[in-house]
């Protein structure tokens, strides 16, 4: 059965493999490279073809900006299955932007850090060159959020799109929404071609999402214009633990490749004050997790979500706040009869269990949620998520987000959003390896 599964997912991820040396997320819905696929991606190449998890790495790194910053899409291809595309985003608009290769002018969470040392974990010493001529790559890129995006020089660094958060459709956003008066643009949505209308975003929302476009591009894509005029501007805890896991994972591979005293102080001054900062603005007491953080109303975005365990996995809550995070969850998410880990308070009027990131379950946070809590010592709850993770893809086929209901999984398919989805596979293949 492992064996069979295992090779399944290997076949995900064969097929979706591009020439140019990257792998597309899935087929028609998601035909490019996205950031932080990426990282997931290549961990499941690192368990039966190195050299491909070599080049997802590189070809990401390639179309890094001279400014440090990591593209959320880079658009290595053509394809008309996609909108919005290379010619909405415009990110020649940035004068520092890749000359060679379109893309965004947004990013995705820095997995990249913590990914090149998982790799290191899964090659073993091998990589370590490989790990010697990239890391630099992924340092500035940090350097970049540090001094551009952290416009209160506090650790933590804004997104200022919905879609930078990965989460791109969280109920969590609706608040931002309704401050908004966005124009009725028309255009024609490619997404409800290949998945059901229902279980993808709204008209009105997609206005939303166009018009923060609209306005980075008028200025620019230019960071500080954009914190000033963007109606999105947001702390994320799942972005803000990504970067933080990731400053961990260079520094010590720095210390490995020894050295670089210069870069390991300056990761270590941002570890310190953004883990101070987190745990003092994005611990909500009466939930008992991390939130949101609205900075243009300067208040919490009060939701539990999947993000909200994900500084598990970075080290960030003390043990008294990691066991309140544990309560949370398995008061609200891991009641009879669900899997764990729904991306939205299930016991919430906004939770909606087919909804793109309004409800179902994606195996990457799974997969954070699961080292997270081992981190932390909750071997059984970590092993549980594990266990739901491999049950919902084994049950249902590789799909991009599955049902948290027990009793749906009884009546029909769970799996939902594309198939045959590159980092589903990717992570059961870590998972199955991963020695536990
Ligand atoms: C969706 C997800 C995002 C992911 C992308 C490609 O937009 O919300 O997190 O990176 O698909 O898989």
């Amino acid at each position: 059965m492992r064996e069979e599964l295992i090779n399944s997912a290997k076949k995900v991820l064969d097929n979706n493999f591009q020439e140019g040396g990257f792998t597309i997320p899935s087929k028609g819905l998601y035909p490019f490279q996205w950031k932080w696929d990426s990282g997931f991606i290549a961990l499941g190449y690192a368990h039966y073809n190195v050299h491909r998890a070599k080049r997802e790495i590189k070809t990401l790194l390639d179309a890094q900006w001279e400014n440090g910053f990591i593209p959320h899409i880079i658009f290595h291809n053509d394809s008309d299955t996609y909108f919005p595309g290379p010619d909405f985003h415009k990110s020649h608009l940035h004068p520092k932007a890749s000359k060679k290769f379109r893309s965004t002018g947004m990013t995705q969470p820095p997995v990249t850090g913590f990914v090149l040392q998982r790799l290191l974990e899964i090659i073993g010493d091998d990589f370590m060159p490989f790990i010697q001529s990239h890391i630099d790559q992924v340092y500035q890129n940090h350097v970049y959020f540090y001094e551009n995006r952290d416009i209160k020089d506090e650790g933590l660094v804004y997104i200022y799109h919905n879609w930078e958060s990965g989460t791109d459709n969280s109920p969590m956003w609706d608040d931002i929404w309704a401050t908004m008066n966005s124009p009725e643009y028309e255009f024609e949505r490619r997404d409800t071609t290949h998945v059901d209308p229902a279980q993808r975003p709204s008209k009105r929302e997609y206005d939303h999402y166009l018009h923060i476009i609209e306005i980075a591009k008028k200025h620019n894509y230019d960071d500080t214009r954009i914190s000033e005029h963007s109606p999105f501007l947001v702390l994320d805890p799942l972005f803000n633990a990504m970067l933080i896991k990731s400053n961990e994972a260079l520094i010590h591979l720095y210390g490995l490749l020894g050295d670089n005293q210069d870069k390991i102080a300056y990761l270590q001054a941002k570890q310190k004050l953004g883990i101070q900062s987190f745990n003092r603005k994005l611990f909500n007491k009466k939930l008992g997790v991390y939130v949101h953080y609205d900075l243009k109303a300067d208040e919490q975005i009060a939701y539990v979500s999947s993000s909200s365990f994900s500084p598990l996995f970075a080290g960030i809550p003390d043990s008294a706040r990691a066991e309140s995070m544990v309560q949370t969850m398995l008061e609200k998410f891991g009641g009879e009869g669900k899997y764990l880990c729904a991306s939205f308070d299930p016991t919430h009027e906004r939770f909606n269990p087919q909804k793109y990131w309004r409800g179902p379950i994606w195996i990457n946070m799974n997969w954070m949620i699961h080292h997270g809590l081992k981190r932390y010592g909750y071997k059984e709850l970590a092993n549980r998520i594990k266990r739901d993770s491999l049950e919902l893809i084994e049950n249902n086929g590789f799909y991009e987000y599955f049902d948290a209901r027990k009793s749906n999984a009884k009546a029909q398919k769970s799996g939902y959003g594309g198939n045959n989805f590159s980092w589903s596979a990717a992570l059961l293949i870590d998972f199955l390896n991963d020695g536990d």
